[in-house]
């Protein structure tokens, strides 16, 4: 049977750059030979309109039978004042949790060509490739007792930060996995001085790395002090992991070392199914940004490195995740550009559908 993927275009500019994907996945189906079983649905906003609610059962349930789900954005204000029960990303949010996608990916990689785009000196990121682990599901978001409660004459807001051994080794066996495939070097982020679940997380860490990982290079750092060491120096990391909190923040600081939106994928992953491979959803960290939605002026490169994530990890097809990611390497560095990319007064902007194909052209080329 040919892999199967299941494409939620979702809402705003997801469609739009999803279109562009769509143009690549069939690229490598005729050249390639790698065919996928393509199914379509909505979610989010979209979803909502037609079924009243932002996922439905039967989206969620062919969401679990496929190999891998890719997702374009969700949300807008024509949802804002929805009940929160309803909203669109409400159906990501069930997604995640249902699928449990315990293990966020979020890749901060340079491209030559847009080296002088970062805010920081370009030596710094110029040649910059370091994945983030994120663990997802649990944590600081979800522990409980969590809420608003009255103590003597005056309010309290509590969360709780909870992890169980086996939620820790979970995720720490994903970011050794990755850092296998790629330079072998973990470093697990926490706060083992002042709090009771870093002194687990490291402990956790440092046991599965003995025990089932001992050829992979760890370390570990104060989440305070790495998010210093990420913007003074991040081409020292390879893979970094962390909980769900710091995992938010430094993701986001990671992320801008290297300049637009526009340009981020990322990879939920859970455990693996039957046939070995990780239940999966992958999708681009910007959202269904409606300031520019309807105008083609979208950058569809984030949701094209977010396909070029699930060759390689959900389809085995590394090689072929690299040709793309070349493609796209080449197509900035003859200068192509949508609007989010400029620099330089005088630079005229392509259109989402233009980068598509100047994608393709390139990959024809390769
Ligand atoms: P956003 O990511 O949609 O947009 C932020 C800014 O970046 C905007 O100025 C937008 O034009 C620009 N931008 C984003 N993606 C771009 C791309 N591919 N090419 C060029 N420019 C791009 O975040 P914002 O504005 O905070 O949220 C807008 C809506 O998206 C809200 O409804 C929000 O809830 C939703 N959202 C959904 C997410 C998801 O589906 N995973 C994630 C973040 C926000
Ligand atoms: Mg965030």
């Amino acid at each position: 049977a040919n892999p199967s993927l299941l494409i939620l275009p979702g809402d705003g500019i997801g469609p739009e750059v999803m279109a562009e994907v769509r143009k690549i996945i069939d690229w490598f189906g005729a050249k390639r030979g790698l065919v996928f079983d393509v199914s379509e649905d909505l979610v989010g906003g979209a979803a909502y309109d037609v079924h009243g609610v932002p996922l439905a059962d039967a989206t969620m349930a062919k969401a679990q039978e496929v190999d891998a789900v890719l997702l374009g954005a969700v949300g807008g204000p024509k949802y804002d004042k929805l009940d929160f029960s309803v909203k669109p990303e409400r159906g990501l949010l069930r997604l995640r949790k249902e699928m449990d996608l315990y293990s966020n990916l979020r890749p901060a990689q340079c491209f030559d060509a847009l080296a002088d785009f970062s805010s920081l000196k370009k030596d710094i990121i110029a040649g910059l490739d370091i994945m983030i682990v994120r663990e997802l599901t649990s944590g600081v978001y979800f522990g409980e007792p969590r809420g608003i409660f009255t103590e003597g004459n005056e309010r309290v807001g509590i969360n709780t930060q909870r992890y169980t051994e086996s939620e820790i080794a979970r995720v720490a066996r994903s970011a050794f996995e990755l850092a296998r495939r790629r330079g072998n070097k973990v470093c697990s982020m926490e706060k083992a001085n002042v709090m009771e679940s870093g002194i687990l997380w490291r402990d956790v860490v440092q046991e599965v790395h003995d025990k089932e990982y001992p050829d992979v290079e760890l370390s570990h750092m104060y989440a305070d002090n790495g998010a210093m060491q990420l913007v003074r120096w991040p081409k020292q990391f390879d893979v970094i992991v962390t909980d769900n909190l710091f995992g938010d923040v430094l993701s986001d600081c990671a992320a801008m070392l290297t300049g637009s939106l526009g340009m981020l994928p990322s990879a939920s992953l859970g455990a693996p199914m039957a046939n070995g491979r990780p239940k999966a959803l992958y999708e681009p960290v910007h959202g269904s940004a409606p300031d520019i939605a309807g105008q083609g002026k979208a950058n569809p490169i984030a949701c094209v490195l977010s396909f070029a994530m699930a060759l390689r990890y959900s389809f085995d097809r590394g090689e072929d995740a690299d040709r793309l990611e070349k493609a796209v390497e080449k197509v900035l560095a003859d200068g192509v550009r949508t609007a989010d990319l400029m620099q330089n007064a005088g630079e005229t902007a392509v259109t989402t559908s233009q980068m598509g194909d100047a994608i393709v052209a390139a990959l024809d080329a390769s």
